[in-house]
């Protein structure tokens, strides 16, 4: 993800999550607008639409690795956050195909419908993963009311 370089904003941690929920609503709004666009064949707004996704998505990244994944893997370690490192290593194929997307936008129809449907799905089941798996965990060892898992010493 080169260019523009994101610091992690400064927020209070959590008020970071509550703050990447609703980036998520909004990112899924955006690709609601891209499949749109893309529906009625109007491949400017689609890539438009992908255009402004880009540094929310980019910025949102930033704060998810650098505050959230850091936050787990120092009160956990890194075994113990697996699950969320995994959830986390979706941030580069998810970009990689948004890029996809963006290119397709100006060259093929038929390509650009199947994978901008793919990017969505692959979005919905990242940001679901976020929000029921990651962040609620994150949350709790942020209050350090997180317990042991079951057979875990210590
Ligand atoms: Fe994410
Ligand atoms: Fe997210």
């Amino acid at each position: 993800m080169a260019g523009r370089t994101y610091l992690p904003r400064k927020l209070e941690f959590e008020d970071l999550v509550k703050l990447l929920v609703q980036e998520h609503a909004g990112m899924h709004e955006g690709l609601a607008r891209v499949r749109s666009a893309a529906e009625k064949h109007d491949f400017q707004q689609a890539s438009k639409a992908l255009r402004e996704l880009d540094p929310v998505f980019r910025q949102h990244v930033v704060d998810e690795e650098s505050t959230v994944l850091r936050l787990l893997i120092s009160k956990l370690g890194v075994k113990r956050a697996q699950e969320e490192i995994k959830v986390f290593q979706q941030h580069r194929p998810i970009y990689n195909l948004m890029q996809t997307v963006i290119e397709l936008a100006s060259k093929s129809e038929g390509e650009l419908m199947a994978e901008q449907a793919r990017l969505g799905a692959l979005f919905v089941h990242h940001t679901v993963a976020e929000e029921e798996q990651v962040f609620p965990k994150a949350v709790d060892c942020y209050r350090g009311t997180r317990r042991p898992e079951a057979g875990t010493p210590g």
